[in-house]
């Protein structure tokens, strides 16, 4: 098929080309092409444009589509349900169904690596359970699970299937890394395969960030990702936060990221910390509630704390959020 354009010198081109944009008759959907000392400039209609005009064969633009839901066809309550995003943790995409999507949870992975070539694999997150926290997943495109993700600059191993990784948190970890000061030490109490603890050691000068967890599949992958990371001041601990962190030193600064339960952590983590030190407490509850759950974690800790910040970093219902509390001794 042949298309209207504007025939224009070459030493023009770049001029014409914008001219023609702000008369708002640029042709996007096709390329420019060259023809000896001229360009043929795509146009959508012969306006006063300046240049003569011709007809020709061109080629179509490739745009890459971006939104995985226009390569679906489903019906339209269907559609109206799909999700509007979803996480990419490496090379792997988590996609959270509503349950009448998931006998089309083949098309919607294959929709997702349309659009993200480089997904290796897609599972369906139907949420995250237990002590350890780890997410329930079920692989509907691809071969496994475990990937390498980097954020600012640190790698890691992960496999969300047998151990939590969050990659929203990638801002909060370096908000948190931005406040650690020189030869600080450090505890993370529930460390995961340790990206608040690689974040740190990357991006601050600790001397030592001692990274607690149970799960002895997010240990096995945080000794990987020490060792990848070169992490010298980063010591994983296998164990129970409550009793392994009465063998360490006294904290600058603790981390509790364990959003349902981290409050009952509190009497057992304000006793390391140091005077002028800082906890990093995550929390998820009811926006109308926020204040009423602060004041039983202030209530639940054996030496009097203020809250130095509360901030809500993401939302986790339409009517619950998870906020970021840092707390200090008052
Ligand atoms: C929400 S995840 C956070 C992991 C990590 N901080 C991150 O951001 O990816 C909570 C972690 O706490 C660990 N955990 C739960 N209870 C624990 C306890 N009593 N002592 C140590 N770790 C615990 C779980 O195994 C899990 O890896």
């Amino acid at each position: 098929m042949r298309h209207l354009c504007a025939v224009v010198p070459l030493k023009e081109g770049e001029e014409a080309r914008s001219w023609i944009m702000q008369l708002g008759l640029l042709d996007l959907d096709h390329r420019i092409q060259r023809e000896g000392d001229h360009l043929l400039i795509p146009v959508t209609g012969d306006g006063d444009i300046g240049y003569p005009l011709t007809e020709a064969e061109l080629e179509p633009v490739k745009r890459r589509e971006t939104d995985y839901r226009s390569l679906l066809r489903l019906d339209p309550e269907l559609m109206e349900v799909l999700p509007s995003s979803f996480d990419v943790i490496g090379d792997v995409g988590i996609v959270r169904l509503d349950d009448a999507l998931i006998p089309h949870a083949q098309g919607i992975a294959e929709a997702m690596r349309g659009v993200l070539p480089h997904l290796k694999a897609v599972a369906v997150d139907r949420g995250v359970s237990g002590e350890m926290r780890v997410r329930q997943l079920e692989l509907v495109s691809g071969e496994a699970l475990e990937t390498m993700h980097t954020e600012y600059g640190v790698r890691l191993h992960v496999d969300p299937s047998v151990a939590y990784f969050n990659p929203r948190l990638a801002i909060e970890r370096r908000r948190i890394a931005s406040l650690v000061r020189e030869g600080e030490v450090v505890i993370n109490m529930f460390a995961g395969v340790g990206p608040f603890p690689l974040m740190i050691d990357r991006h601050a000068s600790p001397s030592e960030v001692y990274a607690i967890d149970l799960n002895p599949e997010a240990h096995r992958l945080m000794v990987r990702n020490v060792e990848l990371n070169h992490a010298r001041t980063v010591k994983p601990v296998l164990g129970d936060a409550r009793s392994e962190i009465l063998r360490l030193p006294m904290a600058d600064r603790i981390i509790m990221n364990l959003p349902h339960s981290a409050h009952e952590f509190i009497p057992y983590a304000v006793p390391r910390l140091k005077d002028g030190g800082m906890i990093h407490l995550h929390l998820i509850c009811e926006r109308d509630d926020a204040d009423r759950v602060v004041e039983r974690v202030l209530g639940s800790s054996p030496r009097p704390l203020r809250v130095n910040r509360m901030k809500e970093m993401k939302s986790y219902s339409p009517t619950m959020g998870v906020y970021a509390v840092d707390l200090v001794i008052a």
